[in-house]
């Protein structure tokens, strides 16, 4: 009977689980979204419990369609929406709030007071990040100040990784990985371990922090009774926070490789090898995973508003029906004919990380058209992820000469095509699509010996499509260069 890896991809918006084959093929996937929570503007949160239902249903379903037996399930690995933050009481089992969502900008006034008070530096020393609500620090922060009748000495903080390792193991096991703890803006990514100094500037007991671990290392086993009925007892031996996982997932095992996940945003991941590369223009350091004693570092950058331009285009302009109709409008000009969208539609993030900017479109004539506009719309995702990958090239010293890609706007040949011409190198598709739960699928089987070796995986690593630059390379530039324009006019206006 084959035998599988279960990987649980626990997104911002829906909640897949997927089986991976020895080959690392996609063989069976089930997914659900779940409720999204907007108690005040700017705010965004789940509830906790409704994601752990939502793992419980897509197992069970993908179990129950496909007629797997639990035995087929050699091991479980775990990716996830990262910085999302759950605070829960360790003897009920039950969280004491909405889990604060990565995008919710409640702790906005904890982080300003702190950049006020001059920490920015030293934050940045210790974990790589720059201080913003975007991380979880100030989020339990938040948490701990405004909820009310809990008791403190019982409370347990995790990441969403770490919400499920411990529903999954019947409140046994309390850990994080490397990758989710680098997130957290409480994680000394030199030091490798939770700093004291950061943990005394927000005020969080260490108590509450999870055991940080390898991504590819047993972490527990799953809890023979909880997913109701399955009688399914796993080790959870791979776990990595969603853009990492998709690093991974692309095998992108070598200084200098590169992957844009093209979603809601854009996220940017750049392998920087053992050393975190330090940026002086607005890059995350991050850790891109931890295996076999040694740590991989990145750098990341983040777009804010990338595939969702396209759903503005959809439902507040109205401009088309189908999003899947964009890619023939944008062809059917031949140039964008001066006209330039800034999505700064909730601020711009890499390099620029200005919150109070927002859109602007420039160059509209009387002869402007829907297709313009869907064409400046869908070059804006390129530009930005060519702004990221600039100073990525920069500060890590590296040169590239390909591109790895995933994500819903990647079936957008349009995009693809245009962001192989701005950039001047490859752009290349894997054959498998969900390179997130791919990932963390190799980060499980590689522990358990599934997957025999990094190198092995990267043998098997197939693309379906390599997109080559067609265009001149002075005419990309003086494409990018009028789009810096249109980025510099758009800061002035606030
Ligand atoms: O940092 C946030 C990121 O991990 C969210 O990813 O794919 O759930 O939007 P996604």
């Amino acid at each position: 009977m084959e035998e599988y890896i279960l990987a649980i991809d626990q997104g911002t918006t829906s909640t897949r689980a997927i089986l991976f084959d020895q080959n690392g093929q996609l063989c069976y996937m089930q997914q659900r979204e779940f409720k999204q929570y907007f108690p005040h503007s700017g705010w965004v949160e789940h509830d906790a419990k409704e994601i752990w239902n939502s793992v419980v249903e897509v197992v069970q379903s993908l179990f129950t369609i496909y007629n797997i037996r639990s035995s087929q399930i050699k091991a479980i690995g775990i990716t996830n929406q990262r910085e999302t933050t759950v605070v829960w009481d360790k003897t009920t089992g039950e969280p004491v709030y909405h889990a604060i969502v990565w995008q919710s900008r409640q702790s906005q006034d904890i982080c300003d007071q702190l950049i006020k008070d001059g920490y920015s530096p030293m934050i940045q020393d210790k974990t790589g990040l720059i201080i913003n609500p975007y991380f979880s620090a100030s989020k339990i922060r938040w948490i701990l100040d405004h909820v009310e009748n809990m008791n403190k000495d019982h409370l347990l903080f995790g990441t969403i990784d770490t919400w499920l390792i411990w529903k999954l193991t019947g409140g046994k096991v309390h850990a994080t990985d490397y990758t989710n703890a680098s997130r957290t803006l409480l994680y000394n990514i030199y030091d490798l371990k939770w700093d004291d100094d950061l943990l005394k500037l927000f005020d969080i007991p260490k108590t509450m922090l999870p055991e940080v671990k390898e991504s590819s290392c047993i972490y527990g086993y799953s809890d023979e009774t909880l997913l109701s009925g399955l009688h399914f007892r796993a080790p959870i031996c791979g776990v990595a926070g969603d853009q990492q996982a998709s690093l991974f997932g692309h095998t992108c095992f070598q200084s200098g490789d590169i992957k844009n996940t093209y979603g809601t945003g854009c996220f940017i991941l750049m392998n920087t090898g053992e050393k975190p590369v330090v940026s002086h223009h607005g890059l995350l350091t991050t850790i891109a995973w931890g295996m076999n004693g040694q740590m991989t570092y990145a750098l990341e950058g983040s777009v804010f508003i990338g595939g969702s331009v396209m759903q503005w285009l959809r439902d507040g302009l109205q401009l088309f029906a189908h999003v899947s109709e964009t890619e023939a409008m944008a062809k059917s000009l031949d140039d964008n004919e001066g006209v330039y969208l800034v999505p700064a539609f909730v601020g711009l993030g890499t390099p620029y990380w200005d919150n109070d900017v927002r859109g602007t479109i420039f160059g509209l004539t009387r002869g402007t058209t829907r297709q313009h506009i869907v064409r400046a719309a869908l070059e804006s995702i390129a530009y930005q992820s060519r702004d990221v990958i600039e100073v990525m090239k920069k500060e890590a010293h590296l040169t590239l000469t390909h591109l790895s890609v995933d994500g819903g706007t990647t079936d957008n040949e349009f995009l693809m095509q245009y962001q192989s011409d701005l950039l001047n190198i490859d752009i290349m598709k894997p054959q498998v699509k969900e390179t997130t739960a791919l990932g963390a699928a190799y980060l499980a089987g590689l522990a358990i010996g599934f997957y025999e070796s990094q190198e092995a995986i990267k043998s098997r690593h197939l693309i379906s499509k390599t997109y080559h630059s067609q265009m001149d390379f002075q005419k990309a530039l003086q494409y990018y260069q009028q789009w810096q324009k249109a980025i510099a006019a758009t800061c002035l206006f606030k």
